[in-house]
């Protein structure tokens, strides 16, 4: 049979069909451990009780209204996510979509053009996040690029005189996630905060992978003690219901006046009410605490695997990277890792990627590092 599909995904030739918890099953009715949680998306795992009630409820009662009246779940959820309750919310439908709300906020509320962003980095594929993505292999073909964007180097004092007053931002993942799971530097970050305030710079964190609870922490920057400009979410932020949002602190607000930006789906209701069930269980369960133990608990014995396959091993909370050495492939790795019925992925050159759900068990992860194990030793 042909296709009538691009073909711009290398797809795996089975069909996921049926999921629970941390598991997914298979047209053939295999059963696999998702250490990859959709690609950092469905945190909470599959099926959950609780976000399936939000949804169906929401479904009987309405699904869509546009932004032209008010929304109290948009408000609900906006609160939750407002860090600190300093910042306001515009809700979209994707990562890129957010990034792309935060390049426009940046523009508009500094009357600036330039912005720096990081070699490696990924923040999306639509115009102005894929220009702000660090990677020549995402633009090649699709140029003219937008204007203004410049790359500096991850992990890198070195080029800090870069960022001056005629910056208009400097923006970031904390944990580079398709670059190959790699984690900034705290003191880097506190620096580079430093600077970016002393030159009156906006410092964007996309947290689009790494925030709602991927990390141990609803955002990665509570970890590095700083507080951004605007910050960007998406993926786990309504468990698999699509769904993104860009927060901006409330002094930037006069820049998003009405009919400024928009999105006819950006918080709809059956995403919000999803999103608020995510977020009030991250904030009233001891989800977060569990993540951190068992992190610790992984990065312990990722250390303690005598494997000749290993080059280094990277990562915060739940985004685990193992960078491979030159002669054993990722790919490899993945299908080795498929047959002995675990999901997992690939990120940056030659790096496999774990993105575990926050729910996953002890025992389900003992299983899934055993046959890792099997796989690198
Ligand atoms: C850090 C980061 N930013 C942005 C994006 C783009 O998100 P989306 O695919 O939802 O547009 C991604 C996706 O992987 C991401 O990891």
């Amino acid at each position: 049979m042909g296709t009538y599909l691009f073909s711009n995904y290398s797809k795996k030739p089975f069909e996921i069909m049926s999921a629970k918890g941390s598991y997914v099953v298979d047209n053939l009715g295999k059963k696999y451990l998702d250490l990859t949680s959709g690609i950092g998306v469905c945190n909470l795992g599959y099926r959950n009780p609780k976000l399936e009630n939000a949804l169906i409820e929401q479904s009987d009662l309405i699904w869509h209204m546009p932004n032209l009246y008010v929304s109290s779940l948009q408000e609900e959820v906006a609160q939750k996510l407002s860090y600190k309750q300093k910042y306001l919310a515009f809700f979209c439908n994707s990562g890129t979509e957010a990034n792309e709300a935060a390049i426009k906020l940046v523009r508009k509320y500094t009357g600036k053009t330039e912005i720096i962003t990081f070699n490696n980095s990924f923040h999306g594929r639509t115009y102005a996040s894929m220009t702000a993505t660090g990677q020549s292999s995402i633009h090649d073909g699709f140029g003219p690029l937008l204007e203004g964007f410049t790359y500096m180097t991850y992990n890198d004092t070195k080029y800090m005189e870069a960022i001056t007053s005629d910056t208009a931002a400097v923006m970031l993942e904390l944990v580079q996630g398709e670059g190959g799971v790699v984690p900034a530097d705290y003191k880097w970050i506190q620096n580079l905060s430093k600077v970016c305030k002393d030159n009156g710079v906006l410092l964007v964190i996309d947290e689009v992978q790494t925030g709602i609870g991927r990390t141990g922490s609803t955002f990665a920057f509570e970890q590095y003690d700083i507080e951004p400009d605007i910050y960007t979410v998406a993926k786990g932020l309504a468990n698999g219901i699509p769904a993104g949002a860009m927060l901006g602190k409330k002094e930037l607000g006069s820049a998003f006046t009405p009919g400024i930006h928009g999105s006819t789906f950006g918080g709809n209701k059956l995403a919000m009410a999803v999103a608020n069930q995510v977020l009030d269980i991250l904030e009233n369960t001891s989800i977060l605490d569990q993540v951190k133990e068992k992190s610790n608990f992984i990065f312990e014995e990722l250390k303690n695997l005598d494997s000749p396959k290993i080059s280094q091993i990277r990562g915060l909370g739940f985004m685990i990277g193992i960078e491979l050495k030159k002669g054993c492939l990722v790919e490899k790795i993945l299908s080795d890792l498929e047959g002995k019925g675990i999901l997992a992925l690939r990120a940056g050159q030659n790096t496999l990627r774990l993105l575990p759900p926050l729910t996953v068990s002890q025992k389900e992860l003992e299983e899934g590092l055993s046959s890792l194990k099997e796989v690198l030793e």
